[in-house]
């Protein structure tokens, strides 16, 4: 096991009827005027919306609201925030919805503390390290989604405009002070949004899993509970998505996938996840939908780099019966791609709505510049070329 230094200071306040205790957090943490950031009104048709403004009002919280949040979100709503925040002197970011919604209120929260661009921090430009992002208005989270873990992980991920170049910022001032975690929030989740969910918090613990680092054993443990719960889960909530009980399952996986306990000591892959936003800023696609395009094939592609780490891969998740390493890797790829189908994720480029011609100018946003991405297998230019060509 590697070094490692872990940080999680998010209290999850979880469970039926948790956001009533919103505005009493909020005081808590200091805030006295919330910037209410949600989407496209999907808060506003389950209530939630509602309840949360109740909470506020009961703890004479004030607020000042501001929607219209985009699924993979975009710097324009973020630079407007930013000056509604300033003129209006708030001093709390609220976010209400799912992993969209936080990473703009993450963005707003520290862009209005700092006198730059605060898209100098996603390009990775000024970024001093290990603390890039230097500070930020405290931010709060209540989860209508299990999906993208923001609302436990110190990151960001905003689509700049002009050019569409989906970006992460990572810093310790991004993680919430509090996430409100209230399963039924997402009772009313269109299937193929809770399936894109599932897709992307299983793809967080893969990039964990496939690792270099060797005698991670509470870890791998770890990984292999989670995802395993995760497709026990998603098929439940499919079947019955007011399953409560399956439904908070997959909620509490989501974030656990994320905060990176499943991540501490061992070095992490994340190829697949730099592959994908390029597809969701080019297609507007959900980045789960990407990822089940993406991840089976780089794990197809990446196997033989430890076909060991891909054979107990099938064993422990999927259940693949022990034999020739190779062919249990290959059967563990082939269950995990039919899982995706099940579920109603798409596997190919076709699926998904994108072009094979679209390649080259996929690759070259990526902007690898002679580097290479992930560490299970450092992949060039090349590489991601073949992983996309073999989606087609
Ligand atoms: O906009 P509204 O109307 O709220 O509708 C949303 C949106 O259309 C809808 N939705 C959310 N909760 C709902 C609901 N509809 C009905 N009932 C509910 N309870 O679901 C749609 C998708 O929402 P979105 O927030 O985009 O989903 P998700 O949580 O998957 O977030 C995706 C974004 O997170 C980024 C992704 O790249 C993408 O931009 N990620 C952020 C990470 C992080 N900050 O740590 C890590 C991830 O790897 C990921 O990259
Ligand atoms: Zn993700």
């Amino acid at each position: 096991m590697d070094n490692f230094e872990f940080f999680s200071p998010t209290r999850f306040v979880f469970g039926r009827g948790a956001e009533s205790r919103t505005g009493e957090l909020v005081r808590k943490y200091g805030g006295t005027k919330v910037l209410l950031h949600f989407g496209g009104g999907s808060v506003k048709a389950n209530g939630v919306y509602d309840k949360v403004v109740a909470a506020l009002t009961a703890a004479d919280v004030a607020y000042v609201p501001l929607g219209g949040v985009q699924p993979n979100p975009r710097s324009g709503l973020v630079r407007e925030g930013i000056a509604l925040c300033r003129r209006e002197k708030v001093d709390f970011v609220l976010a209400v919805g799912g992993g969209s919604v936080i990473d703009s209120a993450k963005a707003i929260a520290f862009g209005t503390l700092y006198d730059g661009d605060f898209a100098d921090f996603y390009h990775g430009k000024d970024v001093k390290r290990p603390t890039p992002v230097p500070r930020a208005l405290p931010i709060g989270t209540v989860l209508t989604i299990a999906a993208a873990g923001s609302e436990g992980s110190g990151n960001s991920v905003i689509t700049l405009e002009p050019g569409e170049f989906k970006r992460a910022a990572t810093g310790d001032a991004l993680r919430p002070m509090f996430s409100i975690l209230n399963p039924e929030f997402t009772f009313t989740l269109p299937a193929y949004q809770t399936a894109c969910g599932a897709t992307d918090m299983f793809a967080h613990v893969v990039e964990r899993y496939f690792t270099t680092t060797r005698d991670v054993w509470v870890s791998d443990e770890l990984c292999e509970g989670i995802m395993r719960t995760i497709v026990t889960a998603s098929r439940r909530v499919l079947a019955a998505p007011q399953d409560y009980e399956a439904r908070a399952n997959l909620m509490w996986a989501g974030t656990l996938a994320h905060n990176n306990v499943c991540g501490a000591g061992r070095a992490q892959d994340w190829a697949s996840h730099g592959i994908e936003h390029e597809l969701s800023a080019l297609y507007g696609c959900a980045h789960g939908a990407g990822l089940a395009v993406v991840m089976p094939a780089w794990m197809a592609y990446v196997k033989d780099a430890d076909i060991g780490r891909v054979a107990q891969f099938a064993a422990k998740v999927f259940a693949v019966p022990e034999g020739d390493p190779a062919a249990m890797a290959q059967e563990g790829i082939a269950r995990y791609r039919a899982w995706l189908h099940e579920i109603g994720m798409p596997t190919t480029f076709a699926e998904l709505g994108a072009k094979r011609e679209d390649i080259p100018a996929l690759v070259a946003k990526l902007g690898l510049n002679g580097n290479t991405l992930g560490t299970f297998m450092s992949l060039t230019d090349a590489d991601v070329i073949k992983i996309l060509e073999s989606c087609c």
